[in-house]
């Protein structure tokens, strides 16, 4: 599968859009705000750049694609007041892959900018320069040495491709309890290149003293097949396989199926910042989130399964739909998220469902 090609979030604003399905993220975002708080803080305060580069690796399109620069651009601001320092301007370069709508967040920068001028800075428009970066981060997409911080949330756990070597995974659709033990190694090197990969690039982006925080799915075990980390995509392979058990899938079509997705352990991740040798860690930390957190805040919803399963599986489907759509075609779409949502809803009202996240935030220093 091409990913570049391929893979992107819903777009647009319907129903079943990320814009609309991206509550979980924006959790994430919120819960990581003193990380990043502290990082941008640190580096403003000993470099007082002239212009602030800052780069959004896995921008998105929606309500959180703006959300991190929105916060940062506040951050500065209100440091280079209470240093009596006259405010950088920004250059913010909002990078996804080719496939996202970025037609819809450059329709929004206006209305951004306004929102900025109002609320943060008088002089906001003039000095915040915003770009669109379509490529992907597993190589080099800006020139050397241009950061001065970068940033990604919930995007590094999808890999560049589906690993070579995973086509024995036979009614499996990622790294589960039943993956033999070639594929789950399969993704496991996959991983570690791509994620090597990532530092290198982002280690010539970004000057000496540049900071990086990153937030993504990770698994809270070093046992590669652990219930947590695998448990969404084992429902989902169950309604995909209910549907090759009724003739309406094929079965050489699921078992040729896998997605390019991979939940690191905090100590492999930390494994590979040593070996690639370019950044310090300065802080990492791990926490966990209920699937329900998706669901949005609504109790009386909240406490309903259905709802529960429909909106968990409305997550899914914003970000997995155009793999889907690219392997099995449109047609089974609706059939295989209904009977996903069934699938969650049972298993939410029966179990604990948690999400696992690992968040670093490390400074460029060689
Ligand atoms: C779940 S969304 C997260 C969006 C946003 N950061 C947030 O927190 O809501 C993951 C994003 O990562 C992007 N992505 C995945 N692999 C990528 C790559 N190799 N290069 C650039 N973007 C990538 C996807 O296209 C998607 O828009």
């Amino acid at each position: 599968m091409d990913m570049a090609r391929v893979f992107h979030m819903n777009a647009g604003t319907g129903e079943t859009s990320y814009a609309n399905n991206s509550l979980l993220q924006k959790k994430v975002l919120s819960l990581v705000k003193p990380i990043r708080e502290e990082a941008i803080s640190s580096f403003y305060r000993e470099k007082l750049p002239r212009s602030l580069a800052i780069a959004d690796l896995g921008c998105s399109c929606g309500p959180n694609t703006l959300f991190v620069t929105y916060e940062l651009i506040e951050i500065v601001e209100m440091l280079s007041r209470d240093l009596n320092h006259e405010s950088p301007e920004y250059i913010i370069f909002l990078n996804d892959l080719p496939g996202n709508d970025f037609n819809n967040i450059f329709k929004s920068l206006e209305c951004f900018k306004q929102k900025l001028r109002g609320q943060v800075a008088d002089d906001g428009i003039d000095q915040c320069y915003i770009t669109g970066v379509p490529s992907s981060f597993y190589g080099r997409i800006l020139p050397a040495c241009s950061l001065h911080f970068v940033h990604s949330s919930s995007s590094l756990h999808w890999l560049s491709q589906v690993p070579e070597g995973a086509e024995n995974n036979k009614g499996n659709i990622c790294i589960t309890k039943t993956s033999p033990l070639n594929v789950q190694n399969a993704y496991c090197h996959q991983f570690q290149r791509d994620f090597s990969l990532f530092l290198k690039c982002r280690a010539e982006e970004l000057g000496e003293g540049g900071r990086m925080v990153i937030t993504l799915l990770g698994r809270s075990s070093e046992d590669l097949s652990c219930d947590k980390s695998c448990y969404i995509w084992e429902l989902l392979a169950k309604a995909l396989n209910e549907m090759v058990l009724e003739g309406i899938i094929e079965e050489n079509q699921m078992n040729s199926f896998n997605f390019p997705f991979y939940t690191p352990s905090s100590s492999e991740l930390k494994l590979e910042i040593e070996k690639e040798g370019s950044f310090t860690l300065n802080h990492l930390e791990i926490f966990e989130l209920s699937w329900k957190a998706a669901c949005g805040d609504d109790e009386e919803l909240n406490n309903n399964n259905n709802n529960d399963g429909y909106k968990v599986a409305q997550l899914m489907r914003a970000g997995t739909e155009s793999m889907l759509v690219n392997h099995f075609g449109e047609a089974i779409i609706d059939n295989v998220f209904h009977r996903y949502q069934h699938i969650l809803a049972d298993r939410m009202s029966k179990e604990k469902t948690m999400f696992f996240y690992i968040t670093l935030s490390s400074t460029k220093t060689t």
